[in-house]
């Protein structure tokens, strides 16, 4: 039997494979640069002055947030504290700790290495210049800094959880109701829903919209039960009560 197809359609095999991989060669960089942590900054840990500890200030000393982040509730950015704020302490506290040593160079003026140089943190959470971002506006509507930052009180070293994406910051401005909190729970990263006092959470939503406090326990109960607030029985109380309302206009995040 006479050969039925042309003789370079044998080669036809070899030319897909040979245009995949040309194809391939570009793409996979490309989904992997994208979809990496390199991109996102997702797990983001880097090498810095001190190993500073955020597991045992603000975890087991219980030290709030805004003793050294001070601004967040004020500024847009929220600061990294100066070496004197530590030095508060740590000229009484294991201060001859080998880790300790830059913090001396910075504030310790009896120090034979004493440099007066600042320390030099490196920035792990970062937004790109195009996209605008405050800190006080969140943190004042009752977004707790675990929503942005994960569980820093139970971090040895800070590394970044969440991708900061732009997918997430529309997630979060679509639904707030699921991320908000009491404001004075803000910095409290252990926080759940199960320590809010039902009753005493109608009465404040009550004072704030003028509306009574029995209407919102009617309409928080299943089927005539007072089950346990949720998160978003809380978030949903709340977005009502401070008139939450998150922009996702261009305009807003991109000026
Ligand atoms: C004793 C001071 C202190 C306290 C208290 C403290 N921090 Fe920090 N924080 C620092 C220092 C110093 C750095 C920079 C070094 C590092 O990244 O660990 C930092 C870094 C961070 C970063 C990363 C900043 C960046 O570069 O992107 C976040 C997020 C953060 N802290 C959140 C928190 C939260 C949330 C709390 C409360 C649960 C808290 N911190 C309590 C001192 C503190
Ligand atoms: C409120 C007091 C206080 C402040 C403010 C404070 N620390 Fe500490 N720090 C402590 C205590 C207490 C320990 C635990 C000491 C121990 O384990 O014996 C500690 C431990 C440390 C250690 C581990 C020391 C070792 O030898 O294991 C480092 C490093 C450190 N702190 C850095 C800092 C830095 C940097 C800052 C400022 C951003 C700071 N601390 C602010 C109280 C403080
Ligand atoms: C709605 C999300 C969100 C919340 C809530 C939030 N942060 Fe941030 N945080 C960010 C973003 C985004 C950045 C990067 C900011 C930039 O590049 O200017 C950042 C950066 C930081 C930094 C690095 C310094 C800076 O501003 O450049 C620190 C420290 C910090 N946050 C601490 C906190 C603390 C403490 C809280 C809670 C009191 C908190 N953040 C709440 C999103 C958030
Ligand atoms: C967990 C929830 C949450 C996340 C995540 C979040 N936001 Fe928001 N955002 C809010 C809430 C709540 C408000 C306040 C809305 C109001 O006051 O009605 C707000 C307000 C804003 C505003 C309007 C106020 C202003 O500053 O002009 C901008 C802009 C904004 N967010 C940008 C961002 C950006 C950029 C990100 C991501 C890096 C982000 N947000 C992530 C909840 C969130
Ligand atoms: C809630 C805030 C917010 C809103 C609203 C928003 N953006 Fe963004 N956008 C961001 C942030 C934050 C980034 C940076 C993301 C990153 O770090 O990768 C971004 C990045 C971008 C980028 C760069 C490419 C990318 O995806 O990373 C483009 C293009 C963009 N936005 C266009 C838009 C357009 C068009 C709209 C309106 C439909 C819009 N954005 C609305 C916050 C926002």
């Amino acid at each position: 039997m006479g050969n039925f197809f042309p003789r370079w359609v044998n080669w036809i095999p070899l030319k897909v494979i040979f245009c995949l991989s040309v194809v391939g060669m570009l793409v996979v960089p490309a989904v992997w640069y994208t979809a990496t942590a390199k991109y996102t900054r997702v797990g983001y840990e880097p090498q810095q002055p001190i190993p500073f500890d955020h597991s045992i200030h603000a975890g087991q000393l219980g030290m709030d947030c805004r003793y050294c982040h001070s601004f967040v509730e004020n500024s847009k950015h929220s600061n990294i504290p100066v070496a004197e704020q530590c030095w508060n302490c740590h000229k009484a506290i294991r201060t001859e700790s080998d880790k300790l040593v830059k913090l001396r160079e910075a504030v310790d003026k009896n120090y034979e290495g004493y440099t007066g140089e600042r320390l030099k943190w490196v920035q792990i959470h970062e937004t790109p210049d195009y996209a605008y971002f405050d800190h006080s506006v969140h943190v004042n509507r009752g977004v707790s800094c675990m929503e942005c930052h994960g569980k820093v009180n139970e971090m040895k070293v800070v590394r970044q959880e969440k991708s900061l994406s732009m997918g997430f910051c529309l997630d979060c401005h679509r639904n707030p109701e699921k991320h908000l909190r009491p404001m004075d729970e803000i910095t409290n990263l252990d926080w759940k829903p199960e320590d809010v006092d039902r009753h005493e959470f109608f009465k404040y939503l009550a004072e704030k919209t003028g509306k009574s406090a029995k209407d919102f326990a009617e309409g928080y109960k299943v089927k005539g039960k007072e089950l346990p607030l949720t998160k978003e029985d809380i978030g949903k109380g709340l977005k009502e009560a401070w008139n939450v309302n998150p922009p996702e206009s261009c305009t807003a995040c991109h000026r």
